[in-house]
């Protein structure tokens, strides 16, 4: 993985002295989108806030794009569009200006065909005259996004993009989001949608009190959910496992009257036949069978919740 995005050993303590990051190491491949997840007060906003150069770390460095985010933060934040968590909209501007303001910023000469593109694609261009106040809020959400993209930025933070968007919008949303990615653009998004992050990311991290406590890719994720269980209710209480079910790894309940398979569910041969089979074969009377999926919520919130 060519990283774009590399943080190491980064740590904050704010002035109050609160810890919001605690050594955190985590690389962004180029052109991956990259979905943040934690729950509130994590430190995601914090993290962002540090790669873009708006909050200064305590301890530990970030590059991007090769440049230092404190030493060559001009370099490193021209690499960046940013869509805070906050609507900052200028009320009193008309869309498109207000776009093309954002992009000169940057110092990238007037290309309003460009400008065009980008209200365009997030289906503002209807808008572009229209001052930003009378838009809905999630015109304005659309047109923070437009504006962060305003000077082609190689990476895209979004930080929350879709809290208080409607459903419809969401997949707009989401949509526009794979489009961009599809150009190349790197994609960082924070979300407490955890349906979110198993739609779009390639790549999920769970940050805790400002700990990364689990990076990995979503298709490895998907596996782990497509783990299931299978509980068998038997009519009377085994005291011990026969050994002609010991290659089916069961687990047995305290009072033995339950029997607990976990297998793949996307397996060709999940091996639920076979074990019916062998329980029939051991004697086993069967009054009640139950199947659980765990999901990636199921992952999440025990991990977020477990105690430090
Ligand atoms: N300027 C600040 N001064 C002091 N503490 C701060 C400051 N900014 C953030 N914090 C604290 O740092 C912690 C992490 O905040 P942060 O905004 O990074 O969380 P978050 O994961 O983005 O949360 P949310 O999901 O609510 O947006 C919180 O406990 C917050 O109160
Ligand atoms: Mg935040």
């Amino acid at each position: 993985m060519q990283a774009i995005i590399d943080i190491a050993g980064l740590a904050k303590s704010y002035k109050s002295g609160f810890q919001a990051l605690k050594s955190v190491d985590l690389q962004i491949g180029e052109g991956e989108i990259f979905a943040l997840l934690g729950p509130n007060g994590a430190g995601k906003t914090t993290l962002i806030s540090i790669v873009c150069g708006i909050v200064r770390a305590t301890a530990g460095r970030v590059t991007v794009a090769g440049h230092d985010v404190v030493r060559e933060y001009r370099a490193a934040r021209a690499a960046i569009g940013l869509v805070p968590q906050e609507l900052t909209v200028d009320a009193f501007a008309k869309v498109a200006d207000t776009v093309a303001y954002s992009r000169g910023l940057f110092r990238k000469g007037r290309d309003t065909a460009h400008v065009e593109h980008v209200l365009k694609e997030l289906s503002l261009f209807d808008k572009r005259d229209s001052m930003v106040m009378a838009l809905s809020g999630g015109m304005k959400r659309r047109v923070m996004i437009a504006k962060a993209l305003a000077h082609e930025p190689r990476i895209l933070f979004l930080d929350e993009p879709t809290a208080g968007v409607d459903v419809e919008l969401r997949r707009d949303m989401w949509a526009m989001i794979r489009r961009l990615r599809d150009t190349g653009v790197t994609v960082i998004l924070t979300t407490h949608y955890i349906e979110e992050a198993e739609e779009m990311a390639d790549r999920v991290g769970v940050i805790r009190r400002g700990e990364i406590i689990l990076v990995e890719e979503k298709a490895a994720l998907m596996r782990k959910l497509g783990r299931k269980q299978l509980t068998v209710q038997l009519r009377r209480p085994l005291v011990a496992l026969p050994g002609e079910l010991a290659p089916f790894d069961l687990e047995r309940s305290a009072n033995g009257l339950a029997l607990t398979y976990t297998f793949d569910a996307q397996a060709a041969d999940t091996g639920i036949a076979g074990l019916m089979r062998q329980l029939a074969a051991c004697g086993l009377d069967v009054v009640d069978l139950q199947t659980r999926q765990s999901s990636l919520e199921d992952i999440f919130v025990s991990l977020v919740s477990e105690a430090s």
